[in-house]
């Protein structure tokens, strides 16, 4: 809907950062959930063998009959693998621990790097009517990342504003420039969004001017704040925006998905 290079077709955004623990799948859950909120429809697809967005969206290992394994390895139909979750206009493509060995089964396989693109990129894709499709990232640099880069229109990474925060940073960059160069030239940063940021801790403050001033405009303003009501809510299986709407936790993910929305509109102007 805010896409202007594909008007007809969800933006896909994939949530990356192969630091661990940085916030990638509340991120994808709760901006998932604002987006929801405003009544565009999201599509999270779980790219982690750890399956904590499916956890965290309310679908138990048992209910993940078929999964992103199923799509990118058996090349299953989409209406095969997307679920609806208890959320309104939340869908999810479920992962579980079989998507760790999808690495090496599809080594051997030349287009292992598109299989993600390729799937949703069906036709079928058009009748879900989905606004935005958000990528939850392993913690790792692998074929699955590398995966939802040359699937996705843009890249947001969640960066903890703890010590080291940008460490790895450039290497992240790396991997976009060279999926830029190998197959999705038109990829983009969506944005980099600094998380879990304690405004009483100096360091905090630090890592944010650090960012800042190397990154520039690429820092969302948006800054989400450690607030536990977010660490909480994956346990009730709920998006911190239902566990608890005026938490601070779900007031800054709201904050960044106007921002979003914003910039998305301004780039489609
Ligand atoms: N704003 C926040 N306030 C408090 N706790 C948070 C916040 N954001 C994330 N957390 C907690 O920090 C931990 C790591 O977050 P999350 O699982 O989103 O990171 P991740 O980058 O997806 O991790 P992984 O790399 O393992 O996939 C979780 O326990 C989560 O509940
Ligand atoms: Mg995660």
């Amino acid at each position: 809907m805010y896409d202007p290079s594909r008007p007809s077709g969800p933006k896909i955004i994939a949530i990356a950062n192969q630091k661990g623990g940085v916030g990638k799948t509340t991120t994808t859950i709760n901006l998932g959930a604002a987006l929801a909120e405003r009544g565009l429809k999201i599509l999270v697809v779980d790219l982690d063998p750890q399956g904590n967005s499916s956890t965290g969206l309310g679908i138990d290992v048992e209910n993940r009959t078929n999964t992103t394994y199923d799509l990118l390895v058996d090349e299953l139909a989409l209406s095969d693998v997307i679920l609806e979750t208890r959320h309104t206009n939340i869908s999810l493509i479920p992962a579980t621990v079989d998507l760790s060995s999808a690495d090496i089964e599809l080594f051997s396989n030349e287009k292992r790097s598109f299989l993600l693109h390729d799937a949703l990129r069906q036709t079928e894709i058009d009748g879900f009517g989905f606004d935005y499709i958000l990528i939850d990232c392993p913690p790792s640099l692998n074929l699955l990342t590398v995966n939802a880069m040359v699937a996705a229109h843009s890249v947001l990474v969640p960066l903890q504003s703890e010590f080291f925060a940008l460490e790895g940073l450039s290497q992240l960059m790396l991997t976009v420039r060279e999926v830029r160069q190998s197959a999705n030239p038109d990829l983009r940063i969506e944005g980099v969004l600094l998380t879990m940021y304690d405004a009483r801790n100096n360091l905090s403050k630090q890592v944010e001017d650090d960012a800042r001033e190397n990154l520039g405009d690429l820092v969302f303003a948006t800054v989400i704040p450690r607030n536990v009501r977010v660490s909480e809510a994956p346990s009730y299986a709920m998006p911190v925006l239902s566990y608890d709407s005026q938490s601070k936790g779900a007031v800054a993910y709201r904050d960044l998905a106007e921002e979003l929305l914003r910039k998305n509109a301004r780039l489609a102007a």
